[in-house]
């Protein structure tokens, strides 16, 4: 059997299967099983009120309440890609997928693997990135092996993911729409093709919003260009194990680059990393908002 045939096989049968798509890669169930849904919380050690993200190759608003012209205009300009859109759930969406919100959050994928592995299951796929809770997300097959390997049934492998941050979450449930989490595709476009600006932030629920995530390791230090030198001079004072961390400045090649830069400075067993703040345009917000993230003081 082909491996996406057997991946569809695997969900019919409520099993997990982890896949690329083009921001990270996956941890899919059946969305239409509790039973199933409730493996990915289990596999990941993801608290059960973090929605999922339903992933389908057509008909998203099949999965929706109302699809409003802001879901239609979003969806026609962005879709398949990487944006997911948070609206009033259809009466079929179980509690259990969307943590019990009211809403969900739907996303069409453009990876020719999921795409594939959408159209040969013919339904909703229920997938967060495929990471253990609090984790870096995946880039990669091998990445994914390393921390899910014997908790998921199969790892489709994509190679790496082409854009390599997370998909933009925009929340159109509410008065106006709103940015929760900045990702691949950039707010300018996202405002472009609603003809508005977007107001930022909003949920506290979303994991991916939780001040300490994405988080390796080593302790981040993310600071203005021109203080690089100097907090790297400073931390190497204390004897700790310091290197700055490198990225592209082009901010597409930057995010392509984080997730897998990130785990590797855990496996040169760096204690600081001293890491420049790339600029507020384009993809660069989706990689400063996850850098943020990775140097927020964590629990532990
Ligand atoms: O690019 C992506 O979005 C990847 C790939 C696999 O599609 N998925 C991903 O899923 O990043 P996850 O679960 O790691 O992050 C999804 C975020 C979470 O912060 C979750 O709380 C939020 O989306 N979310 C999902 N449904 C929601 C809802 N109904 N209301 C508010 N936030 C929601
Ligand atoms: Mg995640």
């Amino acid at each position: 059997m082909r491996p996406v045939e057997e991946a569809a096989r695997i969900l019919r049968s409520g099993g997990l299967v982890a896949f690329p798509t083009e921001t990270v890669y996956g941890l899919g169930a059946d969305a239409s099983s509790d039973e199933a849904v409730r493996r990915i919380f289990a596999a990941k050690g993801r608290p059960a009120d973090h929605p999922l993200i339903v992933h389908v190759a057509s008909a998203p608003e099949r999965w929706a309440a109302r699809w409003s012209p802001e879901a239609a205009a979003l969806a026609a300009a962005f879709w398949p890609g990487p944006l997911t859109l948070i609206v009033p759930k259809a009466a079929h969406v179980s509690d259990v997928v969307t943590g019990g919100e009211p809403t969900v959050g739907i996303r069409v994928p453009d990876h020719p693997v999921a795409q594939a592995l959408l159209a040969a299951f013919a339904g909703g796929v229920a997938a967060p990135s495929a990471n253990r809770f609090g984790q870096v997300s995946p880039t990669t097959a091998a990445h994914v092996a390393i921390e899910l390997a014997d908790r998921v049934d199969l790892i489709l492998d994509g190679g790496a993911c082409a854009v390599g941050v997370e998909s933009s979450i925009v929340d159109l449930s509410g008065d106006a729409p709103r940015l929760l989490r900045p990702g691949g595709v950039s707010l300018e476009a996202l405002e472009e093709a609603l003809g508005a600006p977007l107001a930022i932030g909003g949920s506290t629920r979303a994991p991916g919003t939780l001040p300490s995530h994405y988080a390796p390791r080593a302790r981040v230090l993310a600071v203005a260009r021109g203080d690089v030198e100097r907090t790297v001079e400073r931390e190497a004072a204390t004897g700790a194990r310091v290197r700055e961390l490198r990225l592209p400045a082009d901010p597409a090649a930057a995010a392509r680059a984080l997730y897998a830069a990130l785990r590797e400075l855990d496996e040169e067993g760096v204690d600081v990393a001293v890491v420049a703040l790339p600029e507020e345009r384009g993809l660069g917000r989706a990689v400063a908002d996850r850098l943020r993230r990775a140097s927020a003081p964590r629990p532990g």
